[in-house]
């Protein structure tokens, strides 16, 4: 599926910061509380990976975390792959429609701030959750709604760039607690940090749910 969106044609320069300096960089609140949720976990799927910034938060805190960060802009994964040489077989160019061809499971898989900008989110979940032995986490500023139909995309901030909006209960009952097998548990984490101010939605603030498995460690 078509990424509507300007970041396969930025330069070198401007991807290696993007998400990770300034207001959404390394520092914001949410990827703290992602760390969190990912103890007691020995492998992860960082899907939408970017540069690279959650994989450089799990090597700087030393955690032994078998990491796999999958993307489809090639510049993220040049930057990624350009500033940690010796794991750059750890960033690999792929969709997240795509994840079947992975052939494995991840204890843990991340999902941050990609889901809002697809046309159709709501296969790419259940794909994730595939994926995913012991938990799914989901990490939004502006949590989805389901869309009512193809043709009524939310590109209400930036025409092509979609931005969906939400509706707690509505992504809960109709999307997470609609995964098959049922989850366990669906843990909500709200208000984890802003988003950046100068945009028309910095004062939304990013949620993460975390979507336990059934045959996930009871202690996890
Ligand atoms: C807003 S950035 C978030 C980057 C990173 N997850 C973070 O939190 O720093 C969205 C990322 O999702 C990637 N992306 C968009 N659509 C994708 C898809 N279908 N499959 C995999 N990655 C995708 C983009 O290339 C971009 O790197």
């Amino acid at each position: 599926m078509r990424l509507k969106e300007s970041w396969r044609h930025w330069s070198t320069e401007q991807s290696k910061d993007f998400l990770r300096s300034g207001p959404e960089g390394k520092a914001h609140p949410s990827r703290a509380k992602t760390l969190s949720l990912l103890d007691g976990m020995s492998s992860v799927l960082d899907v939408g990976c970017g540069t690279g910034v959650m994989f450089e938060l799990i090597r700087d805190l030393g955690l032994h975390i078998d990491y796999l960060g999958i993307d489809v802009t090639e510049k993220f994964l040049e930057v990624a792959q350009s500033l940690y040489p010796e794991d750059r077989h750890r960033f690999r160019r792929m969709s997240l429609y795509e994840t079947k061809k992975l052939r494995r499971k991840f204890d843990a898989v991340i999902c941050r701030h990609v889901l809002e900008h697809l046309p159709d989110y709501v296969p790419a979940i259940q794909s994730l959750y595939s994926c995913a032995a012991k938990k799914l986490i989901l990490v939004f500023y502006l949590p989805p709604r389901p869309l009512r139909s193809k043709r009524k995309l939310d590109e209400h901030y930036q025409r092509g760039f979609y931005t969906h909006t939400y509706d707690l209960g509505t992504f809960l009952d109709h999307v997470l607690n609609k995964l098959s097998p049922l989850p366990r548990e669906v843990r909500i984490h709200p208000r984890q940090g802003r988003s950046d101010s100068r945009y028309p939605w910095g004062d939304r603030y990013n949620i993460i749910y975390e979507v336990i498995r059934r045959s996930a460690n009871k202690a996890s």
